[in-house]
């Protein structure tokens, strides 16, 4: 069978589902508020074509990605090329602090970058942005990420949107990352690699909460046993968590489909609603383990909203939209999404949203849509950002407002595979090996990643030598080392990291 995956619904509910396992380390939420003087009547009339940008899942690749290194069965024919040994050696180097090996492998970057690859180019283009190995030097950086952005590498186009978002080159920040966010919203599901990745901040965590960090050991975790434990004596919610954690590779764990399809389908046997919705959405797109299946999919749908689960009536909306498995049926997409929406759904919002953007069954209304999505932004539906996003980049509907814009796509081209990189840093850190972790976060850093500037400088900060900071020829001098670490501070503080700005007086 091949995997087909992904569609909006299923991801961010997951997403929701996601933050709810541990809160307090996630990253702010974004509110937005939208005004009136924000809207745009003038433009609302023209009409204009909105194609389904999620209507067609597909694979993205993350070319020149450090993933395989840490998941070699992702990936195993790609971490044998020269690239892949001069990164190995670089991550090796980072572990030990052994700064000739460091330079060997900088050497062998620089080399295969000038012959031509583009991921090397941008690990280069990395290597000059923080000084490792190399004089500092932004203009090499910008340069170097400028000839890798070309070559298709993902991490390199992240990294300039995100310098010309600082520089306040808004029109330029806001085209890319709309690139990034139209591609990267496709791969939610889509990565065998664990797609969405917590951004943990770890200063939170390590020392006033060393309990949620345990939580990252995978099966050997004591509350992981605990919930096994509980689901084998017959815990419906005890089954579907573990599903969840399965299916997502959470705590620590790797994905693994079939622990979680088993899990989820016990649960649902049980009666317990939210995996009878999950699975339902899984029938419905034949989503990663199982082949679709429409019959099934309503079956479950109908069964969870039977028990007061509104979100499946928003998925069972868009199976009456798209006539999949039953007629097509407009007024009855209405009424779920309605449904859906009146009880908290941020779902039903944003296909209504859709549906009053695009005119399809009900009269064109760009205002209402907008008021709709708003709704479900709120509400932490990802995808209407993207939506209003697009508003304010384009000025339709809503006033063109490029730095919102450019914002708002930011927030969604984060959740892109590269985002794998936090994954393995938190991993490493977890193992004690703090040097490759900074490393890691370093890397993530230059994207853009608030997190990860705020968690590379706490490790700066923190462990100091043991951080096996890497400096312009050996190891990160202390001028170097607070040099950067104060640098870092201030970019996740211009993000709005409150830690960040009480670390460097800006609060
Ligand atoms: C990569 O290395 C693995 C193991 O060393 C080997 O099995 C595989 O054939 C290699 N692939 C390529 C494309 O060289
Ligand atoms: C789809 O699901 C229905 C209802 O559960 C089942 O009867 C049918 O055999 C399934 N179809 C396929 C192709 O598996």
């Amino acid at each position: 069978m091949k995997p087909r995956f992904s569609t909006q619904r299923l991801i961010l509910s997951l997403l929701i589902i996601l933050s709810l396992y541990s809160p307090s380390l996630h990253a702010r939420r974004v509110y937005l508020f939208i005004s009136k003087d924000d809207f745009n009547d003038a433009a609302s009339s023209s009409p204009e074509h909105e194609p389904a940008v999620f209507d067609d899942p597909m694979r993205i690749p993350d070319p020149g990605s450090w993933s395989p290194l840490f998941d070699p069965d992702m990936n195993p024919e790609a971490v044998n090329g020269s690239y892949y040994a001069a990164v190995s050696e670089l991550m090796s180097a980072a572990s030990k602090g052994n700064a000739r090996m460091m330079a060997g492998a900088a050497a062998e970057i620089e080399s295969a970058a000038n012959d031509g690859d583009p991921h090397a180019q941008s690990v280069l283009a990395f290597l000059y942005g923080a000084g490792i190995m190399r004089e500092r030097n932004e203009a090499k950086a910008l340069m170097y990420h400028h000839f890798a952005t070309q070559g298709g590498s993902f991490q390199s186009k992240m990294a300039l949107a995100y310098t010309y978002y600082r520089q306040g080159m808004y029109e330029k920040a806001a085209k890319l990352y709309a690139e990034i966010a139209k591609t990267g919203v496709k791969s939610f599901l889509t990565s065998k690699d664990s797609p969405v990745v917590e951004p943990i901040m770890i200063h939170d965590g390590a020392e006033e909460d060393k309990e949620v960090l345990m939580n990252f050991h995978g099966e050997e975790d004591e509350s992981f046993k605990m919930l096994v434990k509980e689901a084998e004596e017959g815990n419906a919610g005890a089954m579907y968590r573990i599903g969840m954690i399965h299916l997502l590779g959470l705590r620590g764990l790797r994905v693994d489909h079939a622990k979680a399809l088993s899990w989820l389908s016990k649960a649902a046997d049980k009666g317990e609603p939210e995996s009878m919705y999950l699975l339902g959405e899984m029938y419905a797109t034949g989503v990663v383990c199982v082949e679709r299946n429409y019959t099934k999919a309503l079956e479950l749908l109908t069964l969870a909203s039977e028990q007061h689960l509104y979100a499946a009536y928003d998925r069972m909306g868009y199976l009456y939209l798209n006539g999949y498995g039953v007629d097509k049926d407009y007024t009855k997409a209405i009424e779920y999404f309605q449904k859906a929406a009146e009880n908290d759904g941020a779902g039903g919002h944003y296909n209504l949203g859709l549906m009053y953007l695009k005119g399809t069954g009900v009269k064109r209304n760009v205002q209402l849509a907008i008021k709709y999505f708003l709704i479900a932004a709120n509400s932490g539906y990802d995808l209407a950002f993207y939506q209003l996003a697009k508003r304010f980049h384009t000025g339709v509907g809503l006033k063109k407002n490029l730095p919102m814009a450019a914002e708002l796509y930011k927030l969604i081209a984060e959740y892109g595979p590269w985002n794998s990189l936090s994954r393995w840093g938190l991993e490493s850190y977890i193992r004690g090996d703090v040097g490759k972790a900074f490393l890691l976060y370093s890397r993530m850093a230059e994207q853009g990643y608030e997190v990860a500037q705020s968690n590379a400088a706490w490790i700066l900060d923190k462990y100091g030598e043991r951080s096996m900071c890497m400096g312009e020829s050996r190891l990160c001098t202390d001028a170097e080392r607070h040099q950067r670490a104060h640098s870092l501070w201030q970019q996740a503080s211009k993000q709005g990291n409150e830690y960040a700005a009480s670390r460097i007086g800006d609060a």
